[in-house]
């Protein structure tokens, strides 16, 4: 093929014109995407946690940035998602269970570990001082999802039909006799604050018979 006078086939030039148009789409869209979120005063992203820190969760929440942990999680505005994400953990472990994965990571996670453990990059968190391990445990335990986020425990208060639908179309009917429905012990309000963070632990729990 010699380039003097032919220029593109005809097939060729739909297949760039084709892309082209996908790449003038993803422009337009997402210069309008941002021109919509610079003029709504709508959060994009909704905060799916909450923190109610008591002192020694406030003195937690500093250490936790001092100690190198946004290194790898991300938590309330700072870090990075190298690790876990922290969000709301205190909906999802229990205060001893924080305690007991920051001092003895490998025996409390329930897979192996890749960062916390003994000559691993997070090493030093198993020998920081009690009093840094008890204050970032409290902070933890007293970060809350957001009732109804994916972190939380509970789903959002209200009754869904799209979850009843759901549950009737994937959920083995074997299930129903193994397994409680974790919305019939849904809390009232959000979880208690502080720990622990186990369900029958909380007040306003209103089935605890199960
Ligand atoms: C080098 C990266 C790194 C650093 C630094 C780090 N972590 Fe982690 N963290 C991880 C990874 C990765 C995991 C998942 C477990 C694993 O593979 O080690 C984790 C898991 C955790 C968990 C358990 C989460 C769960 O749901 O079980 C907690 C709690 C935690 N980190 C707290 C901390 C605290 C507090 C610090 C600072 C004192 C810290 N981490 C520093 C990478 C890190």
């Amino acid at each position: 093929m010699t380039m003097k006078g032919g220029g593109l086939r005809l097939g060729e030039k739909i297949l760039f014109g084709i892309a082209a148009l996908f790449v003038v789409f993803a422009v337009i869209s997402f210069i309008g995407m941002e021109i919509y979120r610079a003029h709504s005063g709508k959060k994009m992203y909704a905060s799916a946690s909450t923190f109610d820190f008591s002192a020694q969760g406030r003195v937690g929440s500093e250490r936790f940035r001092e100690l190198g942990c946004t290194n790898c999680h991300r938590a309330v505005r700072n870090g990075t998602n190298h690790g876990v994400g922290l969000d709301g953990i205190g909906s999802r472990r229990s205060a001893e269970y924080l305690a007991a994965f920051l001092r003895q990571p490998e025996s409390t996670y329930q897979t192996q570990t890749l960062e916390h453990g003994p000559g691993k990059r997070a090493a030093y968190v198993a020998d920081l001082p009690e009093s840094d391990l008890r204050a970032i445990t409290s902070f933890l335990s007293e970060w809350k999802a957001v009732q109804g986020s994916p972190d939380a425990r509970w789903p959002e208060d209200t009754h869904s039909g799209f979850i009843d639908e759901m549950v009737k179309i994937w959920a083995p009917s074997t299930w129903k006799s193994q397994y409680h429905d974790v919305r019939d012990e849904s809390p009232s309000a959000t979880p208690p604050v502080g720990p622990p963070a186990s369900p029958s632990a909380s007040p306003s729990a209103p089935h605890e018979d199960h």
